[in-house]
């Protein structure tokens, strides 16, 4: 590093999409039903009733899209494959070829173009009949993805040299199966902490699998995690930020790195009555040493943090808790991107972590082009770039912090908000679907050609 925020040469720059988020081709060439199928048919879930039917028709755009990708001049894209695509049941022998041979040209696409494919396998779009066996909550679950690890890793790991497991498994566990918020829409704690000790035991397992068929591999999970501030210095607010962070970071964080689950979290849902000791019996003895089989990074998604003030007296009113923390963006996350800094620290001295990349962070800013084919979404610049300072700032404390994706590439289908939350480089024309590049598209491209922010 010479001039101020300047990058290692060898720090690698990203963009990062998912499956449902983009492809749409929803029932195209074989395909089978997710449960993000079946959860937006469904009237109510989705702002809008929107669905990933159709999407960015990423599926028959997929040459145009690199392309850009190139132009933008990344050498990472992260993406991932939807499980239904390839196994349209989610079972074994029943692949679907045309699926496996999609992403088999989009990895030779990108390789053709000077772009590093690091494939998530499981960004949340779970096949629906593995759903109606049950799904994350039932450990039958474990060994299909376990296969569908290695069907694709077989097919495409003579290429593809970068795996990341699991996509957040804590929005899967508790957004699938404790809120409802999103597929399959389920509210229950015993399910919820089931589903998540069995999205953990699967990313064990898969790992020395994926290595076997990919020799020279890197494979890690990621993990989105957001640091816990306490509201005031009360012992109430600092037991219920610790309480948060115990519940939100260190519940993953600990079995992957240490081989336990924290010690005061499972006391907490015990005490609370959330689950009772016997239904822990979904913890078997050896699941946490597999858990914690040694992986070579650790993939953090990093978009914000959390004030946090013990609700312990208005609980029974169930009154919400205002704070009042800083700016925003579009979508309500306070932004505060110095946390990013401190997180990747904390993480460094915590747990015995090789190395990190960013695999998500941007902003959802809602930036309608100004009737010309400009759209000056300056708001997102600065979002990117002060996190950005903030993955220097980690580089020179010695963070082993190999490089950053901003999420996304285009603007997509946000989950239950549908295509309302926009965090692309690039937008899509709601009728055409022709892309158009924003102007932190071409920051971002800047940034990357001087490998530096001084630009
Ligand atoms: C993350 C998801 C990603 C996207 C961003 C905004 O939690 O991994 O798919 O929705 O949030």
């Amino acid at each position: 590093m010479t001039s101020k925020y300047s990058f290692p040469n060898d720090f690698l720059w990203g963009v990062a999409t998912s499956s449902y988020q983009i492809e749409g081709a929803h029932a195209t060439d074989g395909k089978g039903p997710s449960i993000w199928d079946t959860f937006t048919q469904l009237p109510g879930n989705i702002k809008n009733g929107d669905t990933g039917n159709i999407a960015c028709d990423h599926y028959s755009r997929w040459k145009d899209d690199v392309a850009t990708m190139k132009d933008l001049g990344v050498q990472a894209y992260r993406f991932s494959i939807s499980w239904p695509r390839v196994l349209p049941t989610g079972n074994g022998p029943d692949i679907n070829e045309k699926g496996l041979a999609f992403y088999d040209r989009l990895v030779d696409g990108l390789l053709d173009a000077n772009i590093t494919p690091y494939i998530t396998l499981y960004h949340w779009d779970l096949p629906q009949q593995i759903q109606n066996q049950g799904g994350w909550p039932h450990r039958s679950t474990v060994d299909l993805f376990v296969n569908y690890a290695d069907i694709v890793s077989k097919k495409l790991g003579d290429r593809v040299k970068h795996w990341i497991t699991h996509n957040e498994p804590w929005v899967v566990s508790t957004n699938g199966y404790l809120n409802g918020h999103h597929a399959p829409g389920h509210k229950s704690w015993g399910e919820a902490l089931s589903a998540t000790h069995h999205l953990l035991l699967s990313h064990g397992l898969a790992v020395p699998v994926i290595r076997n068929n990919s020799p020279n591999c890197e494979v890690g999970i990621t993990l989105n995690l957001c640091p816990a501030y306490p509201a005031s210095p009360s012992i109430a607010d600092q037991q219920a930020a610790q309480q948060f962070d115990g519940e939100f970071n260190r519940w993953f964080l600990d079995p992957l790195f240490r081989g336990s689950y924290p010690e005061d979290v499972l006391m907490t849902h015990l005490s609370k009555k959330r689950i009772m000791s016997s239904d822990l019996s979904f913890i078997q003895d050896g699941d946490l040493q597999k858990i914690s089989t040694p992986i070579d990074f650790l993939g953090l998604n990093y978009y914000s943090r959390a004030i946090i003030r013990s609700n312990e007296i208005l609980e029974e009113e169930n009154t919400p808790v205002e704070i009042n923390p800083g700016e925003r963006t579009d979508n309500g996350w306070e932004i505060h991107a110095e946390s990013l800094h401190l997180l990747l620290k904390r993480l460094t001295i915590e747990y015995p972590i090789k190395a990190i990349y960013i695999t998500e962070n941007g902003a959802a800013y809602n930036i309608k082009p100004n009737g010309t084919s400009e759209i000056h979404d300056e708001s997102r610049i600065k979002y990117i770039h002060d996190h950005l300072i903030a993955c220097y700032k980690s580089l020179e404390d010695k963070v082993p912090l190999r490089g950053y994706f901003v999420w996304t590439l285009m603007d997509n289908f946000e989950w239950a908000e549908g295509y309302g939350q926009k965090f692309g480089l690039i937008h899509i024309d709601d009728a055409t679907l022709n892309r158009i590049p924003k102007d932190s598209f071409h920051w971002y491209q800047r940034t990357i050609a001087n490998n530096s922010l001084n630009h």
